[in-house]
């Protein structure tokens, strides 16, 4: 399936183009010849991630942009629909990491909505990593703190008795590069 993304073919090399990444990596040729191949629509957007995530194993900050660019949309429509789904992943190792307990003590206190609140403002699913490496989001099944029920984990410092106001401003501020 990869050889569809060999740079150098007729559909679309962009080894003269004066749009090609900087870096020369020529991972970003390949990604080109995919995004050529859809007429770089932008209602290709969802293929062409896929396709990204095939040649660089996860979608970074960088290759979100390069997307961007290249399909002309908004880099927020194209961070907001690879965030949306659980396929892609921005797995890198991130500055801080949020888990949110949701075993049986903490869910029905409102684990979920702690979860949702970390959701909104990380901008990130559990399992990935925000794409500029600022903080990962994860879920538990229980933390073994059941008594401080709900839990979140923030950089491996167990809190108590957490409501979804203080997750969103906590993920929030780590975003800001606010200290902590
Ligand atoms: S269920 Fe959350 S700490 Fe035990």
């Amino acid at each position: 399936m990869n050889q569809v993304f060999e740079a150098g073919g007729d559909a679309g090399s962009a080894s003269n183009d004066p749009c090609a990444h900087p870096s020369g990596d020529d991972r970003f040729a390949r990604l080109d010849v995919s995004m050529n191949r859809r007429m770089r629509r932008g209602d290709a957007l969802i293929e062409v991630l896929h396709d990204a995530q095939l040649i660089f194993g996860r979608l970074d900050l960088d290759v979100l942009m390069y997307v961007a660019r290249g399909l002309r949309l908004p880099p927020s429509r194209v961070y907001g629909v690879a965030t949306f789904y659980h396929l892609f992943r921005f797995n890198a190792v991130a500055d801080h990491n949020c888990v949110v307990c949701l075993g049986t003590a903490c869910y029905v206190k409102g684990g979920d909505e702690l979860l949702r609140a970390a959701e909104e403002g990380g901008g990130v699913r559990p399992g990935q990593t925000h794409p500029s490496g600022r903080l990962s989001l994860e879920t538990a099944r229980c933390v073994g703190t059941c008594g401080l029920a709900p839990v979140v984990v923030y950089d491996e410092q167990v809190q108590g008795n957490q409501q979804p106001a203080l997750v969103r401003e906590r993920v929030k501020g780590w975003l800001r590069h606010e200290p902590v």
